[in-house]
């Protein structure tokens, strides 16, 4: 097989990303804005992102804290708690801006503490998002302590998701940060109305890397890496050509003290490498040429929004990662910190 050693893709989208918020934003998203047109921004800020005027006024920090001359879109979302109302989604769903609504279960991940308590009291809410048209973007994992952390999502599936998408058939939803095979085959068989975002980080690694040689914080993500046979269902999704899964990096910075602590929090930052290590996962599954259409095509389709015309040149050569990388008045440890990554994005100024 013939090798590829540069490979030109249209300007990929990230539909799963954390900004935080104040100085932090700056430090982070000059690594997206480099390499995507847009992303989707999460809304679990403390406090959260509930309200179409907050949406309107964190995008506006966002675009003031971009390198000059960026055209990176934010696109927002707003954060669902028991006491979202219909007329809040009409609002958001009669912008441009706000594109979707984010279910976290209460206490699933962080800083969704102000999440849902009870799904089975949303469906006016859905019933809302169905009538103005406002796709849904799904934290899957259920938060039933006496349900094991590896076995979350596939019980969320199960227990949330599946009546969700019974009750509400014409709902758009996209179970975020797919990581199981059981994810992947629930979303296969719905309409094409039901995707998912599969991260780079849970393409590359298996639950072990949780715990090589010691314990690692900085591969501690929600929802938590699985096993290898889940990791080889998530590489099958990302390179079949099935429009349904997409790009989503959950980059999700966090200071380097808050992960290497007695109880260190959950998020794999990645934006610095946030197309490089997609590319590293499709060479190794020989599927470069499925990279494009996951990356650049499917997420923009999904949301009925355009597709970036320009293009982004990867080339087939490793660059150092260093080892911390500034984060507002902290900073933060990137993913592969003192290693490598595979590929280098053409044209990068000073990383
Ligand atoms: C995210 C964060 O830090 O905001 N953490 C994570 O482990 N992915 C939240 C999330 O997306 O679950
Ligand atoms: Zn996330």
């Amino acid at each position: 097989m013939k090798v590829v050693n540069s490979l030109t893709i249209k300007r990929p989208d990230d539909w799963h990303l954390h900004l935080r918020d104040g100085a932090a934003i700056a430090s982070v998203v000059r690594h997206s804005a480099e390499r995507f047109g847009g992303a989707l921004i999460m809304p679990n800020l403390k406090p959260p992102i509930t309200t179409v005027d907050q949406a309107f006024e964190y995008r506006r920090r966002i675009l003031m804290a971009l390198p000059e001359g960026s055209q990176f879109v934010p696109y927002m979302t707003l954060y669902l708690t028991d006491n979202t109302t219909p007329e809040e989604i009409k609002l958001a769903a009669q912008n441009s801006f706000v594109i979707a609504a984010k279910l976290y279960p209460a206490g699933a991940t962080t800083n969704s503490d102000g999440g849902v308590t009870d799904i089975k009291k949303m469906g006016h809410v859905f019933d809302a998002m169905v009538r103005w048209g406002l796709p849904l973007c799904v934290h899957g994992e259920v938060t039933d302590p006496s349900v094991d952390i590896f076995d979350r999502e596939a019980v969320f599936v199960e227990r949330v998701l599946s009546p969700i998408v019974r009750d509400h058939s014409d709902l758009k939803i996209v179970l975020e940060h797919v990581t199981t095979k059981e994810g992947v085959d629930f979303v296969c068989n719905c309409d094409p109305n039901v995707a998912a975002t599969i991260t780079a980080h849970h393409l590359l690694m298996n639950r072990n890397a949780l715990f090589e040689g010691g314990l690692r914080p900085h591969n501690y993500c929600l929802p938590v890496a699985k096993r290898e046979e889940h990791r080889q269902a998530l590489i099958e999704a990302a390179i079949s050509g099935n429009p349904k899964f997409f790009l989503g990096t959950d980059s999700a910075p966090h200071a380097k003290g808050a992960k290497e602590a007695a109880c260190g929090c959950a998020g794999c930052y990645t934006a610095h490498a946030g197309i490089e290590l997609y590319a590293e996962a499709f060479d190794k599954a020989n599927a470069l040429d499925m990279l494009e259409g996951f990356a650049s095509f499917y997420g923009a389709d999904f949301y009925g929004l355009p597709r970036n015309t320009d293009t982004i040149t990867l080339v087939r050569q490793p660059r150092q990662i260093t080892d911390l990388h500034p984060f507002g008045d902290s900073s933060l440890v990137p993913y592969r910190a003192g290693g490598s990554v595979a590929w280098t994005l053409e044209g990068l100024g000073d990383h």
